[in-house]
């Protein structure tokens, strides 16, 4: 209980109505996060991210500086992330469990804060939109929005569409449904410079050159490692993350802009929406 108190998940309190001395340990905002029954719980992210799958990877990071393979994933398990996922059933089904957690608690402050960002739009493609999560928040909250999930076949396989919302196997880097707007969230830090700009190249020719948007949510990280000790370290273990499990990477405002400038888009614009991430608007 020490270690929990010190890292702030729990808080150490004198416990009304019995003598001085006794004191319990109350819950805080960081563990009720974690609690089972709370309806924004990450839980099944932490269980996730805490796999034996997912941090077998860690411990293959020496040799995989000497070998070729793109990521210390595929040094530990012999095919790349989503390969592993198309061809097991229980990871596919932890990291969508883990994905979904988060969408939830993202899109709850999104439908609400950002409301703006979608006003207009007649259509949108959740790329990469894993079970739906976002989408169908999104299909309920802009009824007159056409939303569509766009993932790996083995993701989208058993989920059925209704009313507004629809899916669709595909593969982003060949080709993306036009739309008004594609949504990408947390896609683009899973992916290399290169392959990045070739996802965004495809989302460009899916919408319309005028009105047209691709809205990111995902982390700006600073440059100059300004900010709090605990917020630069989970930057700087997200970007490790990103670099284990894929070919990714977290960027700074100068490493996103260069992006879109490479993928042939001409404005953006960058709003904070929950702790470290951030709703980019990408204009063509
Ligand atoms: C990190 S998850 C994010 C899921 C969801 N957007 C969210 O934030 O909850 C990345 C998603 O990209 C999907 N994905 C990976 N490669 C893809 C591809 N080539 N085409 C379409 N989707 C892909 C994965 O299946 C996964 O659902």
């Amino acid at each position: 209980m020490r270690i929990l108190v010190h890292s702030g998940f729990f808080t150490k309190e004198k416990i009304s109505g019995t003598t001085e001395q006794e004191e319990g340990y109350m819950l805080t905002p960081a563990s009720r996060l974690l609690l089972k029954d709370e309806s924004l719980s990450v839980r099944p992210f932490l269980l996730a991210m805490l796999d034996p799958i997912l941090t077998k990877p860690w411990h293959n990071v020496s040799e995989w500086f000497q070998n070729d393979d793109p990521t210390p994933f595929d040094t530990a398990h012999g095919r790349t992330f989503w390969d592993y996922a198309g061809h097991e059933p229980r990871l596919n089904d932890f990291f969508n469990e883990g994905m979904a957690s988060d969408a939830r608690l993202v899109t709850s402050v999104v439908v609400k804060d950002c409301k703006g960002v979608f006003e207009g739009l007649n259509s949108l493609v959740d790329v990469g939109g894993g079970t739906g999560t976002v989408a169908k928040a999104l299909a309920d909250a802009f009824p007159n929005l056409d939303c569509t999930v766009l993932d790996l076949p083995h993701v989208v396989a058993d989920l059925q569409g209704s009313g507004n919302l629809k899916f669709v196997g595909g593969d982003m880097f060949q080709a993306i449904p036009s739309t008004d707007a594609v949504l990408l969230k947390w896609i683009l830090h899973d992916w290399n410079d290169e392959e990045s700009v070739k996802i965004l190249k495809r989302c460009k020719e899916a919408i319309p050159s005028k009105g047209g948007k691709v809205i990111i949510i995902d982390m700006k990280v600073e440059n100059n490692e300004k900010g709090d000790d605990e917020s630069i370290e989970t930057q700087l273990f997200f970007d490790m993350l990103m670099m284990i499990l894929f070919t990714g990477r977290e960027r700074t405002e100068k490493e996103w802009a260069k992006l879109f400038i490479d993928a042939g888009f001409s404005d953006y614009k960058i709003t904070p929406i929950l702790g470290l991430r951030s709703l980019i608007e990408v204009y063509p």
